[in-house]
């Protein structure tokens, strides 16, 4: 995956392969699984789905036109294609923003993973611990409020060192050999989940929709995960796609990483719901669900602790490739921009967002209880961790998802589609620009409506109800 000049992906594969470690994280196997659970599984799953089809692809696609066609970071390509004082720069520098947000919780989350290897390299998860005592073990370590600081300090700085060092070299050699193993082993350990007796109702969870279930809420975070697990609406796969070359064929790309990306979440989910009805825990749980099911599964199975060595580094490993593409997001910005030095521009965003993501790694203990005042939008009062992920997935990514679905769908021009898109995929286009255009910002605005608890006071206006 090597860089020449400004850079191209030395190979298709390695195209794919950084997209899909971008993509494939702590999104697909710790968010998606719990907040499925949150919302009660199926009728969460297919709005997900839909939001995946209707509006991720296409705007992947639509991010990756303005990064190939320009071969510029997020900002600069949008100066070239629209001009140089054009107001749509504000997806770039909302993108910068969303990643900065996005990169301090992320961190605090993988500092969890961290503490997860030691634990089972110490054989923590045993066959004398039952799955209560199993599951407590998360909470024992989250109200050590300097541990998860210092395990999330240790993260921020492994990534913020690769970012100034080695992005282009050592990960994507790592990463080509970790994220087959990281799906490898999900795909044993979903064979041996469906062989345990919670299967059958983890399948019906998923699989099986209850629309009366759902909740204007549940669809936003459909929407917003859609965003969030394919690394869309901040520019990351406008980067990416500027370092790709002209014989890579962007519409079965996109469609490539988004099922890759999706069978992922989906496998996680029925190994974790599987343990879940298995043991009697509780599927809505939030973000503690995977750290109290999983090590469950381990401490039964043969070779267990092997495997959940190998299971958190690989799931380590997955969330600093994704931690990784956050961050250079920014770095690069801010290179570009002001012309720092990489490595000064490094370490003050890695250092800046270690800062800010204390208050996430507070909101389990010390400030538990500080609940920011935005029930308006959510419904109910967020800590600090809840609000910067709802923040940034929900409303940041959308936003940001919309502006670059309505730049491509109206403001690029003809000719460049027509160089970006093969004769073939070509006569996609009017469909694309169609959903572009329309369907991907209507979906988009109908559910901000709905989902941030907009509707009341616009109703109320309109006298409605
Ligand atoms: N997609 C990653 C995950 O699922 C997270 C991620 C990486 C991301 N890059 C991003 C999210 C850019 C939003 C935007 O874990």
């Amino acid at each position: 995956m090597k860089k020449n000049e400004r850079g191209l992906w030395a190979t298709k594969f390695g195209f794919i392969m950084a997209t899909v470690g971008s993509a494939i994280g702590l999104g697909n196997v710790w968010k998606f699984p719990y907040i499925t659970g949150v919302h009660g599984g199926g009728a969460f799953v297919v709005t997900y789905l839909v939001c995946i089809c209707l509006v991720g692809i296409p705007v992947m696609l639509a991010e990756l036109i303005i990064g190939r066609s320009t071969h510029q970071n997020p900002e600069g390509a949008i100066e070239i294609l629209a001009s140089k004082k054009s107001n749509w720069k504000i997806i770039g520098y909302m993108g910068i923003f969303t990643a900065f947000i996005i990169l301090s919780y992320y961190s605090v989350v993988s500092g969890w993973i961290l503490s997860y290897i030691g634990k089972s390299i110490l054989g923590k998860f045993n066959a004398n611990q039952d799955a209560a005592q199993i599951a407590s073990m998360l909470a024992t370590l989250l109200q050590n409020g300097t541990l998860v600081i210092v395990l999330h300090f240790v993260f921020m700085a492994i990534t913020t060192f690769i970012v100034m060092f080695g992005v282009h070299s050592g990960i994507e050699k790592a990463s080509n050999i970790l994220m087959p193993a990281l799906f490898i082993m999900l795909l044993g350990l979903l064979i041996y989940a469906l062989t345990i007796p919670g299967s059958l109702s983890a399948l019906e969870f998923i699989f099986k929709p209850d629309f009366s279930k759902l909740t204007p809420k549940a669809v936003l975070e459909g929407l917003g995960h859609a965003f969030f697990t394919l690394s869309l609406g901040m520019g990351a796969m406008i980067t990416y796609g500027s370092y790709l070359n002209h014989n890579q064929r962007l519409i079965p790309s996109a469609f490539l990483v988004a099922l890759l990306d999706t069978v992922v979440a989906l496998i996680a989910g029925v190994i974790i719901f599987s343990i879940v009805f298995t043991f009697n825990l509780e599927p809505d749980a939030g973000p503690t669900l995977i750290f109290s099911t999983l090590p469950s599964l381990f401490s039964q199975i043969p070779y267990g602790n092997i495997i959940a060595v190998l299971f958190f580094i690989s799931l380590g490993f997955a969330a600093l490739t994704s931690a990784i593409s956050i961050m250079e997001v920014v770095v690069s910005f801010f290179i570009d921009k002001f012309h720092w030095t990489r490595k000064k521009v490094t370490i003050s965003v890695g250092f800046a967002a270690f800062l800010l993501g204390i208050l996430s790694a507070l909101s389990f203990n010390v400030i538990s209880e500080v609940k920011l005042p935005l029930g308006f939008l959510f419904g109910e009062r967020p800590t600090f961790f809840d609000a910067f992920d709802k923040i940034a997935s929900n409303i940041l990514l959308p936003l940001g998802g919309l502006l670059i679905a309505v730049f491509v769908g109206f403001k690029v021009k003809k000719a460049v589609f027509d160089r970006e898109l093969t004769t073939s995929e070509k006569k996609l286009v009017p469909i694309i620009k169609f959903i572009l255009r329309f369907v991907a910002p209507a979906l988009i605005g109908i559910v901000f409506l709905y989902g941030l608890n907009l509707t009341h006071p616009i109703f109320e206006y309109l006298g409605i109800e």
